[in-house]
């Protein structure tokens, strides 16, 4: 086997180490939960503060995320992470007040409006190629870069020219929010009441607080001038109304909600690229065949949408690179009912768990389950949707799903039509999931213009 068919894989355990070995693993990254035996059952249950199960069965994953979605509503740990600086937005909503957030914010990602915003998913990934050209012979961490990337795209179509929002600012309160949240998250994990201080989250929820007044004025210098000639997604939001109750959004939800796009759309999107482009490292035959690909179809342009039918290789390499290293690599849920799920018994209050990562990896749904093998969705009705949920799936299937498709597509296709990426020896990224699933260590190439 080549050495492309050995990408980095998260060590997971086959023996329990404890409890105290288990926070100190946790903490450093969450799916050491997953035991190893994941990747060959159907569901695994344990105990640790509370009762928790990890489903791997495609039809047990539907029940939870489709049929019975009333019965799964997501995990207080979601909820005591997230919520301090997101509120009660669309991400963590539940019952009525998720569903018109999503009914009101639907719009702003529908297929026309996602292909409308591709001009600025290709500047961003003209000024990467910018970026990583000055670079020169030096390597590059190509991990930073797509932060930078996505960053882009994520604050110009949310808060698109507004000059009073400080982009390094915000971009520096999300991330250290989110850093420290991960870093104590593994007391909600085990499932430690809410009174357990939560250390670390001080000095991160200050920043997170400016950077909410920071939006807010935006949001009503915006609301006085009116829409832009092109609307972002602020200016969707603030004529949104729920189709069905004629309700339009306060200030303080439309925050949350752009602060949720933010967070939700763009380390996940730039994991996604670095991840794909540590691929590429790995497998040079796969990058040359997408070069191709990408050269064939772009000619010397940068991507666009209407490139999008022309790269389905490039496509297949965002779909694998998911499936081997999903940002979301964790799904969890809060039980409401008593349930069996593949045959475990499930009571009212339990954690149930969707290891989307060992779900990809799984030894009865895919064949050579560790390897990168793009070619395996060039047959899209083949893989069981269950079975594959970058995403998630049902009602609460990611609503940045083909934004972010389009944008990774748009910025891998354009790099790879200008460099050739080569890996730089003892530099192999470590997979660590704290809230996503990041390259630890970066992901360090060297870039030749070609
Ligand atoms: C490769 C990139 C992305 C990945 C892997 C990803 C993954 C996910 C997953 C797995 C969920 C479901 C979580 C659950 O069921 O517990 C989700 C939900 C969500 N995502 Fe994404 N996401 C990505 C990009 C984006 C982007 C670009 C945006 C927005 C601009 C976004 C916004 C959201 C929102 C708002 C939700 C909550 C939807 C709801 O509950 O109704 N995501 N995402």
């Amino acid at each position: 086997m080549s050495v492309a068919n050995h990408p980095v894989r998260v060590p997971l355990l086959d023996h329990d180490p404890g409890f105290f070995k288990s926070v100190a693993n946790l903490q450093d990254n969450v799916l050491l939960a997953i035991p190893a035996q994941a990747l060959e059952v159907p569901v695994f249950s344990g105990r640790t503060i509370v009762s928790w199960h990890m489903i791997m069965e495609p039809q047990a994953i539907k029940r939870i995320l489709l049929d019975r979605l009333d019965d799964y509503p997501k995990s207080r740990t979601t909820k005591t992470l997230l919520g301090p600086a997101i509120g009660d937005s669309l991400f963590i909503a539940e019952g009525a007040h998720w569903r018109w957030q999503r009914r009101a914010t639907a719009p702003a990602f529908s297929h026309r409006t996602v292909t409308s915003l591709a001009p600025v998913m290709s500047a961003a990934a003209e000024a990467a190629c910018t970026r990583i050209a000055a670079a020169g012979v030096r390597a590059v961490d190509v991990a930073e870069e797509m932060t930078i990337a996505t960053f882009d795209v994520i604050a110009d179509v949310t808060f698109s020219g507004d000059d009073m929002m400080d982009r390094a600012a915000v971009h520096a309160a999300i991330d250290g929010y989110i850093n420290e949240a991960g870093k104590v998250s593994v007391l909600d994990i085990l499932g430690a009441p809410s009174w357990v201080p939560r250390l670390g989250r001080g000095p991160a929820m200050r920043l997170m607080t400016q950077t909410k007044k920071v939006a807010d004025n935006a949001i009503t210098r915006r609301r006085a001038k009116g829409a832009r000639e092109i609307p972002d997604l602020l200016d969707m939001l603030l004529a949104a109304k729920d189709p069905k109750s004629g309700r339009s959004m306060s200030t303080a939800e439309l925050r949350d909600n752009l602060l949720t796009f933010i967070v939700a759309g763009h380390e996940t999107t730039a994991q996604t690229l670095a991840w794909a482009l540590y691929l590429m490292g790995l497998d040079e035959d796969a990058q040359a065949r997408a070069r191709t690909e990408a050269q064939t179809a772009l000619g010397g342009r940068v991507a666009g949408a209407d490139d999008l039918e022309h790269l389905p290789f490039i496509r297949s390499i965002i779909d694998e690179t998911l499936r081997l290293y999903p940002a979301g690599g964790m799904l969890s849920r809060t039980a409401m009912a008593d349930d069996t799920l593949a045959g475990a018994q499930i009571r009212k209050g339990d954690t149930v768990m969707i290891p989307v990562y060992a779900l990809g990896r799984h030894r009865d749904l895919w064949d050579e389950p560790d390897a990168f093998r793009p070619d395996r969705f060039a047959d899209r009705k083949a893989i069981d949707r269950y079975a594959y949920l970058p995403f998630g799936d049902g009602p609460r299937v990611c609503i940045g799903a083909s934004f972010a498709l389009q944008e990774a597509v748009i910025i891998l296709a354009t790099l790879l039509s200008r460099f050739e990426f080569k890996a730089v020896k003892g530099r192999t990224p470590d997979p660590k999931m704290l809230i996503t699933l990041r390259p630890q260590g970066g992901v360090w190439l060297t870039a030749t213009p070609v």
